[in-house]
C-alpha cells in the first residue's frame, strides 16, 4: 500500500477529533449523505453499521466526516466516507481513510469511489478493477423467463455459500438481516434479496450462476415492486452490451443513473467460482 502522510497541520489547527462511529452519530451522518445528494435512510445507515466499525470527525463537537470499514472475512469494504462541504481540501478525507484503511487490519478492501473520492484513494494505492452501474426507476412488471420463488431464513447456509464463492466476502450476517426484512428471491441457480433503501426498493445482491438466472431475478423484482421505486446497483456490465443486464434493466424501467468505480487494495488472488455477483446489497457493502 502507499506510504501515507500524517494528518495535515491544518486539522489540529481546526481542532478536528475522531471519535468511533456510533449509532448516536448517525442522525447528523445522515445530514452529511443528504447534503451529498445520497438517498440513505437513517434505518440504511443503520443496517451498514450493524456490519461495522467506523470513525468520525468532529468539530466543536459536530459530525464533520464519516468513514465505515465493513469486515466480511478476508475482504472489507470502506463506505460512506463523507466530509462536510466546508471543511474538504484540508486531509480530512485522507485522515478518516487512514483510520478505516486500519481497522481492515490486513483485509483485501474494497471500495465503490466517486469522482470526488478517486483521487485520493488512488493516492492511496486503491487499484480500478470495474464499474458499478446505478439504474433506478419506476418498475415495469416483466414475467421471468425461468422459476423464481420465495425464500426464507432456512435457506441461509446455501445463501451464503453462493455469495461466498460469487464474490470472497463471508458475510452471514449482514445477509440474515436483509432476508429477515425483505423478499428472498431464490431459483434453481442463484437468489437475490428486495428490500427497503432509498427513496424505495432495491434488489441485491443478485447472485447466480449465469445472466439468465440473474434475468429472471430481475424479472421478477419487477413484477413484485411494479409501480414502485426500484434500484439496483448492477457489477461491471458494459452499457452497450446487447443483452446485458444494463439493457434490461431499462426495459423494466431502471433508467441509468450514474454509478461508480470499483476499487480494491490488497487484493488477493479470486478463486474460481460457479457463481457470479450481478449486483451489489448496496455500493457501500459489495
Ligand atoms: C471524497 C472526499 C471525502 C474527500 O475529502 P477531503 O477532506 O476533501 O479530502 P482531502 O482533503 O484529504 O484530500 C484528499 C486527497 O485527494 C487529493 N485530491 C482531491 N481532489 C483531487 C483532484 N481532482 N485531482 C487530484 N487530487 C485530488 C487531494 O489533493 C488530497 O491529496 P493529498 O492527501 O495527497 O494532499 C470529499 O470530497 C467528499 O466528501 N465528497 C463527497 C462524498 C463522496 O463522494 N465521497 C466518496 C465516496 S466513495
Amino acid at each position: 500500500m502507499t506510504q501515507t502522510k500524517p494528518d495535515s497541520t491544518a486539522l489540529s489547527r481546526n481542532k478536528i477529533s475522531f471519535e468511533p462511529f456510533t449509532q448516536s452519530h448517525i442522525a447528523e451522518a445522515l445530514e452529511l449523505s443528504r447534503a451529498v445528494g445520497w438517498p440513505h435512510r437513517a434505518e440504511d445507515w443503520a443496517l451498514n453499521l450493524s456490519v461495522s466499525e467506523g470513525v468520525v470527525a468532529l468539530a466543536n463537537g459536530r459530525v464533520v466526516g464519516t468513514a465505515l470499514c465493513s469486515s466480511f472475512g478476508a475482504v472489507a469494504t470502506l463506505n460512506m466516507i463523507i466530509v462536510d462541504a466546508a471543511m474538504r481540501g484540508r486531509g480530512l478525507g485522507r485522515a478518516l481513510m487512514e483510520r478505516v484503511i486500519a481497522l481492515g487490519e490486513a483485509r483485501e478492501l474494497r471500495l465503490v469511489a466517486t469522482a470526488d473520492g478517486l483521487p485520493l484513494y488512488e493516492k492511496l494505492g486503491f487499484k480500478a478493477v470495474g464499474r458499478i452501474l446505478q439504474h433506478q426507476g419506476v418498475a415495469n412488471a416483466a414475467p421471468p423467463e425461468l422459476p423464481v420463488t420465495t425464500g426464507t431464513l432456512n435457506d441461509i447456509a446455501g445463501l451464503v455459500r453462493m455469495d461466498t464463492a460469487a464474490s470472497g466476502l463471508s458475510r452471514e450476517g449482514l445477509l440474515s438481516a436483509i432476508v429477515a426484512e425483505g423478499d428472498l428471491l431464490t431459483a434453481a441457480g442463484g437468489f437475490a434479496v428486495v428490500r427497503g433503501f432509498g427513496r424505495g426498493k432495491v434488489i441485491g445482491p443478485i447472485v447466480a450462476r449465469d445472466a439468465a438466472t440473474a434475468r429472471a431475478l430481475m424479472a421478477e423484482a419487477s413484477v413484485r415492486c411494479a409501480g414502485r421505486f426500484l434500484r439496483v446497483d448492477l457489477v461491471g456490465q458494459a452499457e452497450d452490451e446487447g443483452g446485458g443486464l444494463a439493457v434490461y434493466a431499462r426495459q423494466l424501467g431502471l433508467a441509468s443513473a450514474g454509478g461508480g468505480i470499483a476499487m480494491h487494495c490488497c487484493a488477493r488472488p479470486a478463486e474460481a467460482s460457479d457463481f457470479n455477483t450481478y449486483a451489489f446489497v448496496s455500493q457501500a457493502l459489495g
